[in-house]
């Protein structure tokens, strides 16, 4: 089958400048990262949707099934311009590699800053039959090895997110007079009831408000934690297996799993109950880290008070928490270590 609107190299996109308003701020005055990835999620719904209703046939929309891991490079304040732009980077038989910029604009002095670079993969489903996944047209690339570069991508977080399913069956229970520093001192939950301006045309939750929705949780259990101004400083990839209905209710919970010397790990899980129908489901829709960290009132980052760890559960998810930390800090060095080199 041919797909001639879909032969053009990148379907760039600029889609979104507004200014930030105190509605999107923390209490430290910057905007939220939940705002961000909510507003990076919209850029890429809307770029990959199109993309995939640029043939003759089915008419779908997509779905966000997976988001790269997300490094909040510098915060946004309220008052500046944030601009999304999207461009579609790679594409699978039926899925769609989006990266997404978010840039920072100083409206009084015109400076901008990149504050955020995500990868997300959307699927495009059917718009008669949410269940069906239907074929997305192929983009053309400049040069073949921006093909072959996408493909690694692909296989990659391919093999990566089959690791992640078996993570999904615990669930946070509440703790009687936790001991400060405890995982349970900090614990939280929060329950949301899915509403018509969360969802998509299908009726199910938008991919950036369930993020944003994770985001405030950890933020709660960061602060709790430590008592401070905090920040979101990443979210691991997060994959999105279950879709989440209309009329769902969804508790979303954190719990804090890592402490380095000045940053915070927080496990978040979203939980959908079906509550109305004939066949009322609970599920696990979600689940990812998110890293916070503790700012001073001139926003430095702060030593962290460590976690006290309580059972061999806790002791193990903070090793494996050590890991995932070890890990990225000698990825972040290598990066910046490769860029003094250039
Ligand atoms: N990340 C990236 N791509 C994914 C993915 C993930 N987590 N899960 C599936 N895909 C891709 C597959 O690679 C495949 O593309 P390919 O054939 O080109 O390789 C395509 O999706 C279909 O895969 P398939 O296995 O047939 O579909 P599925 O039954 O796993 O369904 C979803 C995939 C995304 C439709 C399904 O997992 C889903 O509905 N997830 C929830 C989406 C959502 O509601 N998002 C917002 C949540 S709040």
């Amino acid at each position: 089958m041919k797909h001639p609107a879909a032969i053009r190299r990148f379907l760039g996109l600029i889609f979104h400048a507004r200014i930030m308003r105190p509605d999107d701020a923390n209490i430290a005055g910057n905007v939220h990262g939940g705002t961000i990835l909510k507003m990076i999620e919209e850029a890429g719904a809307i770029i990959s949707t199109r993309h995939c209703n640029s043939q003759s046939g089915d008419k779908c929309v997509t779905a966000l099934a997976r988001v790269e891991r997300t490094d909040f490079l510098s915060p946004m304040s309220i008052g500046e311009v944030g601009h999304v732009s999207a461009e579609i980077t790679y594409t699978s038989k039926r899925s769609v590699e989006v990266q997404v910029d978010v840039m920072a604009e100083n409206i009084l002095t015109g400076a901008k800053r990149l504050t955020n670079r995500a990868t997300l993969w959307y699927v495009p489903l059917s718009l008669n039959n949410v269940d069906k996944v239907i074929e997305v047209p192929p983009i053309q690339y400049g040069k073949k090895e921006q093909e072959e570069e996408g493909r690694k991508r692909y296989e990659n977080q391919k093999l990566e997110r089959l690791e992640t399913r078996h993570r999904n069956g615990e669930i946070i229970r509440p703790v009687i007079n936790p001991e400060p520093y405890t995982v349970g001192y900090s614990q939280s939950s929060l329950i949301h009831l899915v509403g018509p301006s969360d969802c998509t045309l299908h009726g199910y939750v938008h991919g950036g408000v369930t993020m944003k929705l994770m985001d405030e949780v950890a933020g709660i259990v960061a602060a709790r934690h430590c008592k401070t101004n905090i920040v979101t400083a990443s979210v691991d990839a997060i994959n999105f297996h279950r879709k989440i209905r209309k009329g769902c209710l969804v508790t979303v919970s954190g719990r804090m799993t890592f402490t380095s010397n000045k940053s915070m790990e927080i496990e978040v899980f979203v939980d959908a109950d079906t509550v109305i129908g004939d066949n009322p489901e609970l599920y696990r829709a979600v689940s990812a880290f998110f890293t916070y960290v503790s700012l001073s009132k001139d926003a430095k980052p702060l030593p962290v008070p460590q976690l006290v760890l309580e059972t061999e559960e806790e002791k193990k998810r903070f090793e494996e928490g050590k890991g995932r930390y070890l890990q990225t800090k000698a990825k972040r060095q290598m990066q910046a270590h490769s860029l003094t080199q250039q």
